[in-house]
């Protein structure tokens, strides 16, 4: 991987990270490890469940833990982190720790599009979902471009194509063996 850095990618719920970052870890050959899969591991439940069950104050210590947890593996990686991770101050210094730092940019219409059969997002659950992704996008957007590194526009385009703007703005691709 370029510079011999992980990638993390951030933004907000619906850009796409996860799925962006399936493709990066198959073109760039290296491992994909998803922040809220971790802590649903770790927890043995979802993440709406702990939000339902500890609440949002626990959830976010337990993002905090894992991050801290990762900057301490080996190995390269690319990281899709869950969308409220870079809200809290200590959680962008160990994101930055953690390697190369992409914001996928989205607008709040292609988030609600995207998101609006989504009963897994426990944040957007309320009577206004529109209303509330364009306040906490409102809220979360100059912290997230503070924390990029590299700043990806990810509206209307598939994974596979964000994925390939990534690798050109990253520097080196590792090309898969079959030339993919
Ligand atoms: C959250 C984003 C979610 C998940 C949780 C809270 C947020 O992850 O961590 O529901 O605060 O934006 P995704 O960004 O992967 O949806």
């Amino acid at each position: 991987m370029s510079q011999e850095q992980n990638l993390v990618l951030i933004g907000f719920m619906g850009s796409g990270k996860t799925s962006v970052g399936v493709k990066l870890s198959y073109r760039l050959c290296v491992p994909v490890e998803d922040t809220d899969k971790l802590i649903e591991r770790k927890e043995g439940k979802s993440v709406y469940d702990i939000f339902a069950d500890d609440g949002e104050a626990y959830f976010r210590q337990l993002e905090t833990q894992v991050l801290c947890e990762l900057v301490k593996k080996s190995g390269l990686r690319v990281y899709s982190v869950g969308g409220g991770a870079p809200v809290r101050e200590e959680n962008r210094k160990w994101l930055k720790k953690l390697g190369r730092v992409v914001y996928l940019k989205v607008s709040p219409e292609t988030v609600y599009e995207r998101l609006k059969g989504d009963f897994t997002r426990p944040l957007l659950q309320g009577p206004d979902p529109r209303g509330r992704i364009i306040e906490l996008m409102r809220e979360r957007a100059g912290i997230y471009e503070s924390c990029a590194d590299i700043i990806v526009d990810a509206d209307g385009a598939t994974p596979e194509e964000i994925a390939r703007r990534i690798e050109k703005q990253t520097g080196r691709l590792r090309k898969r063996p079959d030339g993919e």
